[in-house]
């Protein structure tokens, strides 16, 4: 098959979404073997292919239909945008769906001994990011005029080296900042992973690809956070239960033999369970709670 036939897929070729894109392609069944130092591979089983760049370059190769598809972080992906946009350019593309991975947030971080309150108190500092039009958005949204120093990697080093008073970078665990003797003020954007889309019309073949692909994402998706519960409860407290806790559909009751006040419940939740819904759910009388994840799904 020609390459033009087959759906070209930009990921980050390392770093943070690296893993994860390929993991949510592999659980689509969607696989791919991947020589080192590989900049391209082709799917074995699908007309899928994989260009691997870095994650600053997948918005452009999308915008400009080098690729059909991309996975990209948000951060990355609105900080090209507006760069576009205030270079008089325009920045077009389909944002198809957020894949909840890779979540981390660009945050304003100050050195320890530094006290900050309000972002009035930004007024005329020095900010090193590789964010510059992000920051500046911000800054000019709140009516602050301060300086951004822009630079493209290691900006938590900035304050130490006198290069800046604070900076504006990613914080995903809050470990580098930790380390770099910063901590985060302020957020100013969360971000996930998401899939976009070049606005170049697809071919019908290449179109069916991407039906079935997003049909596999979509059922990745709703699986990773749904949890399927099993409990014991007594026959009376079933009401109270079902309003603790939210399920696609009405509840699997089964009875326990040998016990007529008591069934067994079966419910698939939409949602993660956190450890206050079981306390919840123990309160209401249920026992023997198990939560299971669920690998995948179609509804
Ligand atoms: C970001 C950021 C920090 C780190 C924060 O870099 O610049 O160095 O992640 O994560 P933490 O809070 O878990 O310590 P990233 O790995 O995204 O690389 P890049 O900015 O060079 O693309
Ligand atoms: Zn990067």
């Amino acid at each position: 098959m020609l390459a033009k036939e087959r759906l070209r897929i930009a990921l980050q070729k390392k770093g943070r979404l690296n893993q994860d894109s390929l993991d949510l392609l592999a659980r689509c069944g969607i696989t791919f073997r991947i020589a080192s130092n590989a900049l391209f591979a082709r799917c074995e089983n699908l007309p899928i292919d994989i260009l691997l760049v870095r994650d600053d370059d997948i918005p452009t190769l999308v915008m400009d239909g080098v690729c059909d598809l991309g996975i990209v972080g948000e951060n990355v992906l609105l900080e090209k945008q507006l760069y576009q946009y205030n270079n008089g350019h325009s920045a077009k593309f389909n944002l198809i769906r957020k894949l909840g991975f890779s979540c981390c947030r660009l945050s304003i971080a100050f050195p320890e001994k530094v006290s900050y309150a309000r972002v009035q108190d930004l007024t005329g500092l020095r900010i090193a990011t590789s964010y510059p039009n992000l920051l500046g958005a911000y800054l000019k949204d709140h009516h602050v005029r301060a300086d951004i120093l822009s630079i493209s990697g290691s900006v938590e080093i900035a304050p130490k080296l006198g290069m800046a008073d604070a900076i504006c970078d990613l914080v995903s665990s809050g470990r580098t900042l930790e380390e770099n003797g910063l901590y985060e003020a302020s957020v100013i954007l969360q971000s996930q992973a998401v899939l976009i889309q070049s606005l170049n019309p697809l071919s019908q073949l290449k179109e069916d690809i991407l039906d079935l692909m997003l049909r596999r994402v979509d059922g990745v998706l709703a699986a990773k956070e749904s949890k399927y519960i099993l409990f014991h409860a007594p026959r009376a407290a079933l009401q109270k239960i079902q309003s603790i806790l939210p399920c696609f559909e009405s509840p699997t009751i089964i009875p326990l033999e040998g016990c007529d006040e008591k069934v067994s419940v079966h419910v698939v939740s939409p949602e993660g369970v956190f450890w206050k819904t079981l306390e919840n759910l123990k309160q209401a009388g249920a026992s023997s709670i198990l939560v299971m994840p669920i690998e995948k799904m179609m509804r």
